[in-house]
């Protein structure tokens, strides 16, 4: 009989902490929508009291889902829990997330405090979670770093003081696995208690080991895991889920099973990516766009005559159908909403006759359609809420001349208009654009991505926009990039003017 492993989403969390991947409400309820058919125990809906935003989340996440536990975090602090508690009112089956740094450096610089009061402060937070929900989980930020003696002396008490889970975080990404593991066996030998609570791993990937950490602590007797989808996350990212799902999946001799539906990590990745606009590396492991493609002439031999030379994993398993339909020109509705759905886009019947029209407008000039195509489209009215918009572009460029451009906009229903030139079209357009909203704003980061492989490909642009000491992120799609840079710009515009 294999063992139960509880898998703990934190993408709404940790994941949407990551600048630029912010999600609004409705957004984060199509995420954790997702999620719960994913299979996950646990969706750590937000943090509450960060923000009215978060809080709201909390709120309309816990109506939304029926089925996993809805996690809140705080600090060890009784107003945070306070706050969860009401934003977890609509929860079926609810938990407290709460904790404090048990590191020297943390009890030093963060709390400048001591070893006991740091006990004290954890013990009393739990009792006070306790007082309003029967799951309690604690974390012991930067566990990884902090000595394995004193940890075990927190986790003891936590324990004694209710908690039912203990969450043992690599903060910084810094344990090696062999070390990672054996400070989880240290705690399964040293704490008294500690067949009363769930232990779990919280792995962030900065030296890129979470994979490996949360594997390691897995074998040494945690029994869940605290993941992210595509490994989004503060920094270099937390441990991804499609990973760990399939580490287990593989390698049977683990023993240890979970309830997540692998067909639905493919998509489920597609819609995290596309929501928060955060592109998968084409080499990810599982949902990368090569995770499956065999280019050299060796491999591609050895997989058509026998899959199994060359793949570890069938495609099928993790929702990546190569057969489905191809969608062209002549697709109709009913392929698009096929395509949408399996991706992980349910769509109103107004909202997909919309994205049909434009999905054939598209056809018309693409030959091949990508699903990264049709989820651009899908989120293409994400302009319809704007107070700037763009009327019209249009560019003059060439060698040996200097690119010209004008730009009409509307911004609030007046219409505007600029021209400039300068020393490329994307230069010129947006010295166009600066002239009609004459801001101090510095352009700070401008990425171009083409979504597969032909010429006649959507762009997307990612762009970073610093105006009044704050940068904004901004996103643009369309097959012509100089248009798909102007919108991202407007994109980061329409971030602060609506402030
Ligand atoms: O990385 C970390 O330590 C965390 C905790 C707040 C759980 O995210
Ligand atoms: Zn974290």
């Amino acid at each position: 009989m294999s063992d139960r492993l509880f898998i703990f989403d934190t993408t709404l969390r940790d994941g949407e902490q990551v600048p630029g991947c912010q999600l609004n409400t409705v957004e984060k309820i199509q995420v954790a929508r997702a999620l719960e058919a994913l299979g996950v125990d646990v969706i750590e809906a937000g943090f509450p009291v960060s923000s009215p935003g978060d809080f709201n989340s909390v709120i309309e996440i816990s109506k939304a889902v029926t089925w996993p536990t809805i996690c809140a975090l705080t600090r060890a602090v009784e107003k945070d829990i306070d706050v969860a508690v009401e934003a977890l009112k609509y929860a079926k089956r609810k938990r407290i997330h709460t904790g404090i740094g048990t590191s020297d450096s943390h009890i030093k610089y963060k709390f400048n405090s001591n070893r006991e009061e740091i006990i004290e402060r954890a013990v009393a937070a739990v009792k006070y979670a306790r007082r309003f929900v029967d799951d309690v989980e604690f974390y012991a930020e930067d566990a990884g770093r902090t000595d394995n003696e004193y940890l075990a002396k927190v986790i003891e008490a936590v324990i004694k003081a209710g908690a039912t889970v203990v969450n043992i975080p690599d903060t910084t990404g810094y344990c090696l696995p062999s070390e990672y593991g054996a400070k989880i066996k240290y705690l399964v030998d040293h704490v008294d208690g500690i067949d009363k609570a769930i232990i779990s791993t919280h792995c962030h990937n900065d030296l890129g080991m979470a994979t490996a950490n949360t594997i390691s602590g897995v074998i040494n007797g945690a029994r869940q895991v605290e993941v992210t989808i595509n490994g989004i996350g503060e920094r270099a990212g937390n441990t991804a889920l499609e990973e760990i799902t399939m580490i287990l999946k593989s390698h049977h001799e683990i023993n240890i099973d979970t309830n997540i539906n692998t067909q639905k990590i493919y998509p489920t990745s597609r819609m995290v990516s596309s929501l928060m606009n955060m592109p998968v590396q084409p080499n990810k492991a599982i949902v990368g766009r090569n995770a499956f493609a065999h280019s050299s002439g060796i491999h591609q031999d050895g997989v058509l005559k026998n899959m199994q030379t060359y793949e570890i994993i069938n495609p099928r398993d993790v929702g990546i159908d190569d057969n489905s339909i191809v969608l062209t020109a002549r697709s109709g509705r009913a392929a698009l909403k096929h395509r949408l759905s399996s991706l992980g886009v349910d769509l109103t019947q107004e909202k997909l006759d919309k994205v049909y029209e434009e999905f054939l407008k598209l056809a018309d000039r693409k030959k091949d359609i990508h699903d990264d195509d049709i989820l651009v489209l899908a989120g293409a009215d994400r302009s319809v809420n704007h107070r700037i918009k763009l009327e019209y572009l249009q560019v003059t460029s060439g060698v040996g001349v200097r690119a010209v451009a004008s730009v009409g906009l509307n911004i609030a229903g007046e219409k505007f208009e600029g021209a400039a030139s300068g020393n490329g079209p994307v230069d010129a357009a947006i010295k166009a654009l600066k002239k009609i909203i004459d801001r101090k704003m510095i352009l700070k980061e401008f990425t171009i991505q083409a979504i597969s492989k032909g010429s006649d490909d959507v762009g997307k642009v990612h762009m970073q926009v610093e105006y009044d000491g704050n940068v904004y992120y901004g996103f643009g799609a369309n097959t012509d990039i100089v248009a798909a840079s102007v919108e991202a710009y407007i994109d980061c515009i329409n971030k602060f003017v609506t402030k």
